[in-house]
């Protein structure tokens, strides 16, 4: 059993990554500032997994803040999701991301060097691609970022590469995933977003709870199956497995490593609003409109060396995406902390 730092522990990916280490034997610590999250996060992992977790509120900005945490607790890895992650938003408040991504993020670093804490486990992004040359993505493909929010990945990646240089004792894995969707199968944990959603799926479950009115498809006129975007769409719960293969195989190697997440399937943007359709038993409506700036046509995984490296690898459908995402829009209509 492994005690296990889990920073941005209440959002979306770091709900269910805590339920799948306290469902493994680990114990959890998370660290949260609520800025994207709500606090009843918490009652729900403990009603999925009989354990509550330690939670400090707490900002990773907060130096003081993390000793405390190492002090009080003997962590023995840090699995950090904490960050922020709105591409557009990450355009218009360049150094609230550069500030809270990588002043943050170096904060957590210098107190872990300190306290002699030196395996880590990032979320990295599919985004450092920028726009690959073929898919599916392999892990040397070269990397480059078009937004504030992907530099930060980037960067991110570049400073832990470095302190595995500088010193041989650390073991960091940097996993890059390519689109998480879906939700807990209970209903209980699943993604909030705040405001008019950016991305695909939330954006459809609003459509199919009567709370936006349409889906706007961002272009038509792609070279892919149906002229829509595609991309390697992977369901939470397979991610947060993923992250307990990675911290269990980061606690037995030292040195720098990027692994890729996916399923390795590509879908398009119909294809994934007629899985929902199918999930929620409705017609969902949907207009072509211009393409969003900044996206690529196509984008998916190789899953090689996941599987080589951590004997991990995505299972779940898209049927079965869409149709958790369904359910815990349907238990959740106005979000987490609000009903229950
Ligand atoms: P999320 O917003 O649901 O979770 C992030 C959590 O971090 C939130 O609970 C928020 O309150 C917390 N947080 C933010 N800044 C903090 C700070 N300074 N101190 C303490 N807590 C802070 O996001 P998510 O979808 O769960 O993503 C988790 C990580 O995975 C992020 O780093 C994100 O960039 C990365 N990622 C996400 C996706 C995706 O599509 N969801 C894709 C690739 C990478
Ligand atoms: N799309 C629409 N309409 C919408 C939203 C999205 O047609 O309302 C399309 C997009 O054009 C794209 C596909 O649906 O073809 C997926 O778009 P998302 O916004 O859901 O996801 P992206 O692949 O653009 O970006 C996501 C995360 C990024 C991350 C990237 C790579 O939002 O943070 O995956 O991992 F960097």
């Amino acid at each position: 059993m492994s005690k296990i730092l889990v920073t941005g522990g209440t959002g979306y990916i770091g709900s269910h990554a805590c339920v799948e280490l306290i469902e493994s034997g680990n114990e959890v610590v998370i660290v949260d500032n609520l800025y994207n999250s709500n606090i009843a996060v918490l009652d729900r992992i403990e009603k999925l997994t009989g354990v509550r977790p330690t939670f400090y509120e707490m900002d990773i900005l907060d130096a003081d803040g993390l000793r405390r945490v190492f002090h009080e607790h003997k962590i023995d890895a840090v699995i950090h999701f904490a960050g922020y992650k709105a591409v557009g938003e990450s355009v218009e408040k360049p150094l609230e991301y550069y500030h809270n991504n990588i002043t943050g993020s170096l904060t957590l670093y210098m107190v872990m060097k300190e306290v002699g804490c030196k395996t880590l486990v990032f979320s990295s992004s599919a985004t450092v691609y920028g726009s690959p040359k073929s898919c599916p993505i392999e892990e040397d493909f070269p990397v480059s970022t078009t937004n504030p929010y992907g530099s930060t990945k980037l960067m991110n990646e570049m400073i832990l590469k470095d302190i595995c240089i500088s010193d041989p004792e650390w073991s960091v894995l940097c996993l890059r995933y390519f689109n998480p969707i879906g939700a807990h199968k209970s209903g209980l944990l699943g993604e909030v977003p705040n405001g008019i959603p950016n991305n695909l799926v939330p954006y459809i479950a609003r459509v199919a709870i009567g709370q936006l009115e349409y889906l706007r498809v961002f272009g038509d006129d792609y070279d892919t199956v149906d002229g829509t975007g595609v991309r390697d769409y992977i369901h939470v719960v397979d991610l947060a497995k993923g992250h307990v293969s990675a911290v269990n195989h980061a606690l037995g190697v030292k040195g720098f490593d990027t692994i890729n997440l996916g399923t390795g399937n590509g879908y398009s943007v119909l294809e994934v609003l007629h899985a929902y359709e199918k999930a929620c038993g409705k017609t969902l409506p949907y207009k072509v409109v211009e393409r969003r700036s900044g996206d690529i046509a196509t984008c998916f995984a190789s899953t090689t060396k996941a599987k080589e490296v951590l004997g991990w690898e995505a299972n779940y459908t898209i049927d079965e995406m869409c149709e958790d995402s369904w359910r815990f829009t349907q238990m959740n209509p106005k979000g987490i902390g609000t009903d229950l």
